[in-house]
């Protein structure tokens, strides 16, 4: 799709050569950048200054439309992206109050994503640097969120272990600087979001009255709180035989679904079952307990490997499953537990937004400067690894755990 010129800028055109001098001018100031985020369902931008200021975002989120259809149509996604770029753009600038002679650059998710969902962002952000001659910062989605715990807390120094938990994704990984990234393990298929999404859509929660409009892992994590978590045994869900950091959901998923199927029988009915809180209670315990008991075999291998400096060691968790206080509770008994820190964005950052993107661009400006050499020939990757995978290495140490219990019983 290709956007007018004045949909592009919406504000008063400058010439490229003035724009450029104000752009030098700036770069000795202050530094803005304009952040845009289209990978999945939600269109966002946002600018941020190089402190970590936010001066104006604005977000269009398709989730509401995409529970409706139980799951993500990604040419849905890409057209309600089309429909929304210019508004959300022109607002976050607006709100901002800043105009495109103000910007250092843009930064737009590029990788990884859904590509027709990626096309959109790229397609909108290469003639706005056309148009305005600004530089273009090609941004990595995960990394994006990852760095975001840098914005919020600036004590948050490379190196830095970090749990990357949402709808498509989960990587324990470990950030040595921007834009380099050592992957202790990731899932071999699906994802915590995924999971509690697809386990809520299955016990239909789209129609609980507590649970309108909800994604499912929102969903799942209101019904969890009136629940009992001792339904489903975990020792017997997650069958994970291997002392790496990988994580893998299938098995889970299959074990939900067939007990769901069995309590509908028992129960008679395929509305809403009446324990369907403690179901809800049990999927979020043991999806958490699968991460925890990752998360700290990667602290035990790194402290093996001394990849992390005694004095310093944090705990980094986004993506839009971190959100989940039970999970953050349950991370931050760990964090207690092995003399770490955690950090986490709150839950507006930890969920697809401009603002990670604006940001993980001015790391990577400040770092020097990440702009693309050729714009107009940037493409988008659907799939492009965080950085350089070391799962196999972190397996074949087989590193033993201690049983570590972070839940209370009652
Ligand atoms: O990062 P995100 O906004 O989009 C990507 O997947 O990239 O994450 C969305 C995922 C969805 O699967 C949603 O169910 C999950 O994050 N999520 C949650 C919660 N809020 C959102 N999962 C568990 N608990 C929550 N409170
Ligand atoms: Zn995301």
């Amino acid at each position: 799709m290709k956007f007018l010129r004045s949909d592009i800028c919406g504000q008063s055109l400058l010439s490229w050569s003035r724009i450029r001098s104000l752009s030098a001018s700036r770069s000795r100031g202050n530094r803005l950048i304009l952040g845009i985020e289209t990978s999945c369902d939600e269109t966002g931008a946002a600018v941020v200054d190089e402190n970590g200021r936010l001066l104006g975002e604005s977000l269009n989120s398709q989730k509401r439309i995409h529970v409706r259809n139980g799951g993500v149509i990604p040419s849905l996604a890409q057209h309600l992206h089309q429909q929304s770029i210019r508004d959300v753009v022109q607002s976050a600038l607006a709100k901002a109050k800043t105009s495109y002679q103000d910007l250092s650059a843009v930064a737009t998710t590029t990788r990884p994503g859904l590509a027709l969902c990626l096309q959109v962002g790229l397609d909108y952000t290469k003639q706005l640097v056309a148009e305005t001659g600004l530089p273009f910062i090609p941004v990595h989605h995960m990394e994006a969120h990852a760095l975001t715990a840098r914005m919020v807390d600036n004590s948050v120094s490379f190196p830095f272990l970090v749990l990357l938990v949402s709808g498509g994704h989960c990587i324990l990984a470990l950030a040595r600087n921007v834009g380099d990234f050592v992957i202790l393990g990731e899932t071999l298929d699906g994802a915590p979001g995924e999971a509690f999404d697809k386990i809520a859509r299955r016990l239909k929660l789209q129609e609980h009255p507590q649970c309108k409009g909800m994604s499912g892992g929102q969903a799942i994590e209101t019904l969890a709180k009136e629940g009992n978590i001792h339904l489903l045994d975990g020792k017997h869900l997650f069958r994970m035989q291997r002392k790496d950091c990988n994580f893998s959901f299938i098995g889970f998923k299959q074990a939900v679904f067939r007990l769901i199927q069995e309590e509908e029988k028992l129960q008679g009915t395929s509305n809403i079952l009446e324990n369907v809180c403690d179901i809800c209670a049990s999927v979020q315990h043991h999806i958490t307990r699968h991460l925890v008991t990752r998360i700290l075999r990667g602290i035990e291998y790194c402290k093996m490997t001394d990849m992390l400096p005694q004095e310093k060691q944090i705990l980094v968790v986004s993506g839009g499953v971190a959100s989940n206080g039970y999970i953050k509770h349950a991370l931050g008994r760990l964090c207690d537990h092995t003399s770490y820190k955690l950090v986490c964005p709150p839950p507006k950052l930890c969920t697809d937004n401009g603002i990670m993107v604006a940001w993980a661009g001015m790391e990577h400006l400040k770092l020097g400067p990440g702009f693309a050499d050729n714009p107009q020939e940037v493409r988008f990757e659907p799939r492009e690894p965080l950085g350089v995978n070391i799962a196999n290495a972190v397996a074949e140490a087989r590193v033993d755990i201690k049983r570590f219990k972070f839940w209370t019983d009652g």
